[in-house]
């Protein structure tokens, strides 16, 4: 089986490039070998390499840039979405899609189901949500993974802002506490998309078909952002990372002015992917550990 993956060299795509290979040969073009947004480049790319299945890891993924770049997010979260699922709809591939929270508004306390209506509240949102009708309209067979606040080891990501500003500063760092949603590490959320796809190859056509859908992946649990920085901190400290904890001031979403809103509510409801797939998905404190366990032994072996 031949793999087309788009983004691997992200945060969550690279972990996927590790865990795609044993279920076929995984072709992932950098940028510099196809850029995304050229439509007429892609599709030649997918002429030429004639895939069994899609994986898109890659987006434009800077919300506040959206703001001004609209254009860009438009184009790679909408329009190559919508070109990677009409060329799986024509040749009956499946296309594995991952999209966000950011889609929901963040009103309420209660987690956001797959049907719950979607109503972003910046560029960046609306484009992913551009995105993911464009699939449904595409009649494509689709896994639509919508995930949260996804961060690794390597690469920018609120987790390693954390340990390197904890390392030059000893001020307290004013965090947002009125934005709550679930910190997933993207090799976790990678080997879950690993078995989800292993059950689907596994299963006759006509019975895979029928789980074509949106669902919601991401760690167990919930926390604000200031809940995660502490536990950065303690955790970073316990594990010998860093000297000192931190110490953090809470401050409101709308302290922190920047160009795009957050929503509030960033729960996700992961019951349907739980039950459907018979998977148990881990608590985003067991994730975090596991990361800073890597970074623990990284920086032991100097790699
Ligand atoms: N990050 C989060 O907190 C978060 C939360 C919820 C959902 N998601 C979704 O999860 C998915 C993975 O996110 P991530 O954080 O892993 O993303 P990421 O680290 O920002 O990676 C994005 C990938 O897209 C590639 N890319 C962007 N524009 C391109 C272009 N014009 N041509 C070729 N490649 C291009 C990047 O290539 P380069 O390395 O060359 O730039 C990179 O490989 C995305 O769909 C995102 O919307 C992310």
């Amino acid at each position: 089986m031949i793999i087309g993956l788009f983004g691997g060299s992200g945060q969550l795509g690279r972990a996927l490039q590790r865990d795609l290979a044993p279920l076929g040969e995984v072709l992932a073009p950098t940028r510099l070998q196809l850029d995304l947004s050229d439509v007429a480049a892609v599709q030649q790319w997918l002429q030429q390499n004639r895939c069994d299945l899609l994986v898109n890891a890659a987006a434009m993924t800077q919300v506040d840039v959206a703001e001004t770049s609209v254009e860009l997010a438009m184009q790679l979260n909408q329009y190559f979405v919508q070109q990677l699922a009409e060329y799986a709809a024509a040749h009956n591939i499946w296309l594995v899609h991952f999209s966000t929270d950011y889609v929901f508004d963040g009103s309420g306390e209660i987690p956001w189901c797959e049907t719950d209506e979607c109503r972003p509240l910046q560029i960046y949102g609306r484009s992913k949500r551009a995105g993911e009708l464009a699939i449904q309209a595409s009649g494509c067979q689709h896994l639509l993974i919508r995930t949260s606040w996804l961060y690794d080891s390597q690469g920018q990501n609120f987790l390693l802002t954390m340990l390197r500003l904890a390392r030059q500063s000893t001020a307290p760092l004013k965090i947002v506490s009125d934005q709550i949603g679930a910190p997933t590490y993207a090799p976790q959320l990678s080997a879950v998309v690993q078995q989800m796809l292993q059950q689907l190859l596994q299963m006759p056509p006509h019975q895979a078909t029928t789980l074509s859908g949106i669902y919601h992946l991401c760690a167990t649990g919930y926390c604000s952002w200031l809940e995660f920085a502490t536990a950065i901190f303690a955790q970073a400290k316990a594990k010998g990372l860093l000297h000192e904890c931190q110490v953090i001031a809470a401050i409101s979403s709308s302290e922190l002015a920047r160009p795009a809103a957050r929503p509030k509510n960033s729960r996700l409801n992961t019951d349907k992917v739980q039950t459907t797939f018979n998977l148990q998905l881990t608590g985003w404190q067991q994730q975090l550990a596991q990361c800073l366990d890597l970074l623990k032994n990284s920086a032991k072996t100097g790699k």
